[in-house]
């Protein structure tokens, strides 16, 4: 499973980055918000650092004003990946776009329905939210094992990229359920590497280590 980093926060990404963490980055209006910087410039700086997908989201509402938003965001560099709304105006220009060749990331999708449609459109990427699924009592993990069996069953190319992740568990839940990519904040992603276990067995080695009264350096 790829891992996309769900965030605009620069120095996060380079730490993961510099780790070999980073697949790919996703934004949205709401990261940019967070991060206080300019749109444009900080798409740039980010597509500038990693070798994968950069979704820079598109705010228009409408077909014609998304599709050149979506183009103009384009430009920006040559891995930027448009992010659309899962409407049916995101679905026209998530067409015309991936015929294009640029790539596509279908957002919003809380269905097997509308993932059915992002793909019939052509998405490079079709992104379902788990965790505001989660919110409402419903099972966000069950929709990534439903979209992955459907598009298996007709070998449709266009990736799953689980979004909306909150928790370590996500994480394992959605590599068990064939999940393409997972995008998770920076935390998340950090958070995967503890276990008390690792703890408190370290503590145990230290203190026998300790005991021989020997140096490695
Ligand atoms: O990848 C989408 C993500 O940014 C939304 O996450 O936690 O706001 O539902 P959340």
């Amino acid at each position: 499973m790829k891992f996309f980093v769900d965030t605009a926060d620069i120095d996060a990404i380079r730490e993961l980055n510099d780790l070999g963490m980073v697949d790919g980055v996703t934004t949205n209006p709401s990261l940019i918000h967070k991060s206080g910087r300019d749109f444009k410039e900080v798409t740039r700086e980010i597509a500038d650092m990693v070798d994968g997908p950069v979704s820079a989201e598109v705010v228009a509402l409408d077909a014609d004003t998304m599709l050149a938003e979506g183009r103009h965001l384009a430009e920006i560099a040559p891995n930027v990946c448009v992010k659309v709304p899962l409407t049916w105006a995101g679905l026209k220009t998530c067409k015309t776009l991936t015929d294009a060749g640029t790539q596509v990331n279908v957002t919003l999708c809380f269905s097997v329905n509308q993932a059915l449609l992002a793909a019939k459109a052509g998405a490079t990427y079709v992104s379902p939210f788990i965790g505001r699924l989660d919110d409402l009592n419903l099972d966000g993990m069950e929709l990534i094992r439903e979209i992955r069996e459907v598009y298996d069953n007709f070998a449709f190319d266009t990736r799953i990229l689980s979004a909306s992740i909150r928790t370590v568990n996500h994480m394992k839940e959605a590599a068990l359920a064939g999940s393409d990519v997972a995008t998770a904040p920076p935390g998340v992603i950090r958070k995967m590497a503890d276990h008390p276990l690792t703890d408190a067995g370290l503590q145990a080695f230290l203190k026998d280590w300790e005991s021989t009264g020997q140096k490695i350096l």
